[in-house]
């Protein structure tokens, strides 16, 4: 029996009745097939290719370069994956923003191109016409407020945001209108965990957390960041629950020293 046999599919309605049963929902941010692949057998909810993309796996100092054909690129590889959980894809720096046309015509590549279940954008009041376009249009609109890494020029840095009581209203409101415009969760990152929390507490739709504390509705991690293989900078939110850096770098330089060696291929790895 296949895997998809075994296991129900996640679906909007899924991740929609774990908040009402207060079960926490769990995602990772996955950039190609083979750690897709794990994750899913794995049993994690939503898998986001996330335009961390830029950052972790391309090499960028930030997600502004992300484009349309890199994030399609790497949302196909995953969805070849997954048979269980729900593929959300990244909408890039400026593949939404111009105009809602832009926007709709981005998001279908995202469910007709590569395969993903939904779409993730950032921002608040702004992108309300346009989460409510795509929703109507049937594609799952997942929001994000907070620390929304592509305005990170606007803010000055990756820094806290909804820290005092105007910034926190605000960010309370537009959790609000995002719910009202059709968007299925939102993700929360970097704001104070009271904050999210009480945000948490006034949504119908769960809230994913990401540097929000431990009462979101669910949390959500970068791959590379959580295994320890990005080691440029660890975030405070960051749980490194494995070294494969380390373990990476021990490989290689056994192999390297193998091969020097003549120790590798031995007889076994030999026809
Ligand atoms: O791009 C990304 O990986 C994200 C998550 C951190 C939520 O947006």
């Amino acid at each position: 029996m296949s895997k998809a046999g075994k296991m129900s599919k996640v679906t909007t309605s899924v991740i929609r009745s774990m908040k009402e049963k207060g079960e926490k929902i769990t995602m990772l941010t996955a950039y190609d097939y083979s750690t897709a692949a794990v994750m899913d057998e794995a049993g994690v909810d939503m898998i986001l290719i996330g335009d961390s993309l830029g950052m972790v796996v391309l090499g960028y100092d930030s997600t502004l370069p992300v484009t349309m054909e890199d994030m399609l690129h790497h949302t196909k590889a995953v969805s070849r994956a997954v048979e269980r959980a729900m593929v959300i894809g990244d909408m890039p720096f400026m593949s939404y923003q111009a105009s809602v046309e832009e926007a709709m015509r981005n998001a279908g590549r995202f469910m007709k191109e590569a395969g993903a279940h939904g779409v993730k954008l950032e921002g608040g009041r702004e992108v309300a016409e346009i989460t409510r376009r795509i929703t109507s249009a049937g594609i799952p609109v997942m929001g994000h407020l907070g620390l929304t890494p592509q305005s990170v020029h606007q803010f000055g840095g990756y820094k806290v945001q909804g820290k005092g009581d105007t910034a926190a209203k605000r960010i309370l409101e537009d959790a609000k209108i995002l719910e009202e415009a059709g968007a299925f969760s939102i993700v929360l990152e970097v704001v104070p965990a009271t904050l999210a929390a009480e945000i948490s507490k006034s949504l119908k739709i769960p809230t994913i957390g990401i540097g929000g504390g431990v009462d979101c509705d669910g949390q959500v991690l970068v791959v590379n960041d959580m295994l320890g293989m990005f080691k440029e900078f660890t975030p405070k939110f960051v749980k490194k629950y494995a070294n494969l850096n380390a373990n990476m770098k021990e490989a290689i330089e056994q192999y390297l020293d193998e091969v020097k060696k003549g120790a590798f291929p031995g007889k076994e790895h030999s026809f």
